[in-house]
Order: structure tokens, then sequence, then C-alpha cells
């Protein structure tokens, strides 16, 4: 593992303001965030604001917010958000701490669904020659391989299912390497990845779930075996 802990002191901030109107972004301010497992998955609902959180830990982690690795640091204009300035970690290993310690040292990879292509043609992926989910997996087998932190922001909007198992695969080597990953997702099948610590993002703040009992998991598991309970709810 490479960080064990986030959090972010702020003082004089509008709590009806965007980002701090978030309750997660609260949490993070007033508990911090602990990493007790090489993949941590945030879950939630729709604006429950988990896109909000990893954009800000992957700056507050030097990687760039536009999505790219740690080599792109300084290659676009954006400048760090007022949440992701003030973001710090608690390093968990002694690579860790010299990783928090030199930007030089630093690696890492932001995989940002919206930005995605773009980030990976500045990687030298050529998006234009592969199509959105192969562009992912090119930058996951290219990409994933030194330890480091990687931010991932629903990853499986462009993954196939077979896709989303390789996706698990990576994971498992690069953790296996000392890397470290936290990935937003909606998914039931990559949140099933053994050892991997499962937060819940929402009103509540932030909160460790069991995978079984993830309300992701149950709606799928009961969709599947029967769409006709929930598609009633919504079709004429
Ligand atoms: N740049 C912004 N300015 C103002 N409000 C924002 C901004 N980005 C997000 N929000 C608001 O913050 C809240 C959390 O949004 P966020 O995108 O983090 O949710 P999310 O959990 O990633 O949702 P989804 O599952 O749809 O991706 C939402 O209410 C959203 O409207
Ligand atoms: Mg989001």
């Amino acid at each position: 593992m490479i960080v064990e802990r986030a959090y972010a002191h702020v003082a004089g901030h509008d709590e009806g303001e965007w980002p701090w109107s978030v309750p997660c972004v609260r949490w993070l301010m007033e508990e911090g965030l602990r990493f007790t497992a090489p993949v941590t998955f945030l879950v939630g609902e729709n604006g429950s604001g988990k896109s909000t959180l990893v954009e800000a830990l992957a700056e507050g982690f030097g990687l760039d917010s536009w999505g790219g690795s740690h080599d792109w640091r300084y290659a676009t204009q954006r400048g760090k958000s007022v949440l992701g300035e003030r973001v710090r970690f608690e390093a968990a290993t002694s690579r860790g701490r010299r990783m928090l310690a030199s930007r030089a040292a630093r690696k890492g990879f932001f995989l940002r669904a919206e930005t995605a292509l773009d980030a990976l043609d500045r990687e030298g992926f050529a998006p234009d020659a592969v199509s959105h989910g192969e562009g992912f997996l090119a930058a996951f087998r290219g990409k994933f391989l030194q330890p480091g932190l990687y931010v991932m922001d629903e990853p499986e909007a462009a993954l196939s299912f077979s896709s989303c198992l390789e996706l698990l695969g990576h994971l498992d080597q690069l953790v296996k390497r000392g890397g470290q990953v936290i990935c937003a997702t909606h998914s039931p099948l990559l949140t099933a990845l053994p050892g991997a610590d499962i937060v819940e993002v929402g009103e509540h703040g932030l909160r460790r779930v069991a995978w079984r009992d993830l309300a992701l998991v149950d709606h799928w598991r009961r969709y599947l075996a029967d769409p006709q309970a929930y598609l009633r709810h919504v079709l004429d």
C-alpha cells in the first residue's frame, strides 16, 4: 500500500457552497478517510459525491485531475480544485513516505471516464485507432505496472463484462507489485474483488459496507432474477 489515510483541513468554508456542501467532503474534513486495503471502491447514488472525492484525492496526490499519469501533472492548464489543493495523505509504508516526500518519486494514474480518451491520447495510446473500451484496456495493460496510486472514476462505463474481469486481473497484479487503487464505481462485478474495501458515499458521509450488503448488488440480483418486478414500475 501507499497511503493509509486522506484528510483535508479547511478553515472558513461556506457549507452551503460546493464542494463543502457535499456530505462526504465534510466527512473527509472532519473524520478523514482511512484506507485499510490496497483496493478501495467508492459506491453510492448519482450525485452522492464520488467523483468530487476521487478527483480531489487524485489532485491531492499530484495526479492531473483531467486524467493521466504522474508524468502529465503539468500537461493541462487546469489548476487544482479548492478541495484538491487541501487534500493530504498519511503514508502507509516507506514507499508511500518516499512518494509523499518527493514529486519525482510519485507514481500513479487517474482514469476519468469523461476525459479518458483525451488523456490516453496524451499518453500515446492513439484512441482514434481503438474503441473507448479498447483504449481503457490498453491503458491498464501499459500503464498499471509501477507501484503507485491509481485512481479511477467508473472504469466500467466503457467496459464489457469480460473486460471488467480483465481489469480485476490487472488490479490484482498491481496490488501484488505494491500498488494501491481507489475506484468510484456502480459495478457489482468490480466491487466483488476479494479483499477490497467498499466505502459507501451518501447523506451519512462515508461508511464501510460488505459486498453482500450493498444495495446495488441486491438490486442487480433481483433484477436479473425477475426484470419485470422492476420494469412494471417504470413502463406503462
Ligand atoms: N463543478 C461543480 N460545481 C458545482 N457543483 C458540482 C460540481 N461538480 C459536482 N457538483 C455537485 O456535487 C454533487 C456530487 O457530484 P458528483 O459528480 O461528485 O457525484 P457522483 O457521486 O460522482 O455521481 P455519479 O454517480 O452520477 O457520477 C452533485 O450534487 C453535483 O451536482
Ligand atoms: Mg461521478
